[in-house]
């Protein structure tokens, strides 16, 4: 018994022992990773082993925005600064040196860390292998290839029609809340509209979020959006307050990749027996399919979430910050009202023409981009040293690119803080490599001409009808849930304006 007591002492001191050298080894590892990018200008770390975690953790409990402290760290420690945490040192880099060298060109992958964590949603393959999180270089551009003509200008302009009818909906919506009291939030019904556009246009599906967002489909992508707000809190898959939440989005992932799989199937079938012929983003992820040696289901429905939830929040956040910029600079607000009217007047549809013609709100919406991108920034992976402003960058090292801070930055933006479209005018230079909401280089949004023709659309048509307030007492604070969005909602509150004579709605 003395015996097997004593061995058991022994087995835990050696245990003991083992972890101790374990703890030991792991944090020699963490100096020799400190040494290796300790010339990365940076702020001091909080913690040896936590780096600058603990001021981030801070942040996020205040609902802070972490790239306001980047912005801040910028300024004080220039345009390449580092982030520790734990043995993983990742390097931010602010210059339009580095962002051309890195988005310009295909030779850096998407960073496999942050990409490889929205595979899965809690276990649920979630974008998998689709064209936003896709890091081989030749599988992605063969499915770029084969999406290209769903995004090509002629093909984009015959969806006018949806554009313009769908943003009508909207209207019809809006004109029931305008009676100047009723208070209503702008992101949700933004979401609504863009959410119903792109399952009508990549899929052929009628949703009708606009009427009832309750129904099962769009309340299961709510859900998932939601659940990637919350999959960025760390250990949320263990918090007992979370399971709920956890289920629901787990269970809307299902239905969402259910209904996908019934949608491809049905849209295989009818270009089987000769009778669909339209060019739409479903039948583009057919085709591609059909070049593959094997057939992939699941990489097929890795795309349908995947345009689901690139395709709407993004554009939806983009217009519920422009109206937020716009009623909070009334002058603005004047001149691109009067724009509308003189290129619109009495009509009620709106043509690629005018789109055209459309001027000063596009410099509006390109300024709402600059100060409130929906997608911050993007995040690349070397796995060769480069010198960048100066600073040497170790091989395999995670690079982070962010729109929302050079956006913000004195050195490329006069007065940057202050919501001015004319930055955008004609004649004024252009901001290269420093301003980016799409992105750049070969994985730059495919969507961004189809957003900025929906976004026109709306925005033209709620100026058209529409003056808007916003209700006194909202923070106008934005929160990262993956894309940025207005964590009040952009509560509002509308009146109807005085058409011209001749409006027929
Ligand atoms: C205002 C609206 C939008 C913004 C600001 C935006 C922004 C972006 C950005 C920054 C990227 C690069 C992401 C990364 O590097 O990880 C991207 C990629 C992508 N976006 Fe958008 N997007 C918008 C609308 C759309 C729409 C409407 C669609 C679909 C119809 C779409 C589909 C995609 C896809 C499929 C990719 C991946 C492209 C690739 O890697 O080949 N986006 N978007």
């Amino acid at each position: 018994m003395a015996a097997l007591g004593g061995l058991a002492a022994a087995a835990l001191l050696l245990l003991l022992l083992l972890l101790l050298l374990a703890v030991g080894l792991y944090c020699c590892y963490v100096r020799h990773v400190h040494a290796k990018y300790d010339h990365i200008p940076g702020a001091p770390r909080e913690s040896f082993l936590l780096g600058h975690l603990p001021i981030i953790w801070r942040m996020m409990e205040k609902q802070e925005l972490i790239h306001d402290l980047f912005l801040q760290w910028s300024e004080k420690y220039g345009p390449v600064i580092r982030f520790n945490a734990f043995h993983r040192v990742s390097v931010m880099i602010l210059s339009p040196e580095g962002v051309k060298e890195f988005l310009m060109s295909p030779q850096y992958p998407k960073d496999p860390l942050v990409y490889g964590r929205i595979f899965n949603m809690f276990g649920v393959r979630f974008l998998g292998n689709g064209l936003v999180t896709d890091r081989n270089y030749e599988h992605w551009h063969k499915q770029r290839k084969v999406m290209d003509p769903a995004f090509s200008r002629t093909y984009l302009i015959g969806l006018m029609e949806t554009f313009n009818e769908k943003a009508e909906e909207l209207m019809e919506k809006l004109e029931e809340k305008a009676d100047g009291k009723k208070e209503f939030s702008m992101l949700t019904m933004m979401s609504r509209v863009t959410l119903d556009v792109i399952a009508k246009i990549a899929f052929g599906l009628e949703l009708n979020a606009l009427s009832d967002d309750r129904t099962p489909f769009p309340h299961a992508v709510t859900m998932i959006m939601k659940g990637m707000t919350e999959m960025r809190i760390p250990f949320v898959k263990y918090m007992p307050g979370k399971q709920k939440m956890i289920k629901e989005a787990r269970e809307s992932l299902r239905l969402l990749r259910r209904v996908g799989k019934e949608c491809i199937d049905q849209r295989r079938e009818a270009i089987q027996s000769g009778k669909e012929d339209t060019l739409d983003i479903l039948t583009q992820i057919l085709k591609g399919d059909a070049l593959e040696e094997t057939r992939d289901d699941e990489n097929m429905l890795d795309n349908f979430v995947t345009f689901f939830v690139a395709g709407h929040e993004t554009t939806a956040n983009q217009l519920s910050f422009t109206v937020m910029a716009l009623a909070q600079h009334p002058e603005i607000m004047e001149r691109v009202q009067a724009e509308v009217d003189e290129v619109l007047g009495a009509k009620r549809d709106i043509s690629y023409e005018d789109l055209g013609k459309l001027k000063y709100l596009s410099q509006v919406l390109k300024e709402s981009l600059r100060l409130y991108p929906p997608v911050p920034g993007t995040v690349r992976w070397t796995e060769k040293e480069n010198v960048i402003e100066g600073v040497r960058i170790p091989a395999n090292t995670t690079v982070i690119f962010s729109t929302y801070i050079m956006g913000r930055m004195e050195r490329y933006f006069e007065d940057p803080l202050t919501f001015n479209p004319d930055r955008f005018s004609k004649d004024a230079p252009k901001p290269y490599y420093s301003y980016f909401p799409f992105s750049l280089g070969p994985r730059s949004c495919i969507g961004q001409v189809f957003a900025q023709m929906e976004a026109k659309v709306v925005m033209a048509k709620l100026l058209q009808r529409f003056e808007f307030q916003l209700v006194p007492g909202q923070s106008f604070k934005l929160l990262d849930s993956g894309t940025l969005r207005p964590l009040d909602g952009v509560m509002c509150k509308l009146k109807p304006r005085s058409l011209p004579k001749g409006f027929q709605a």
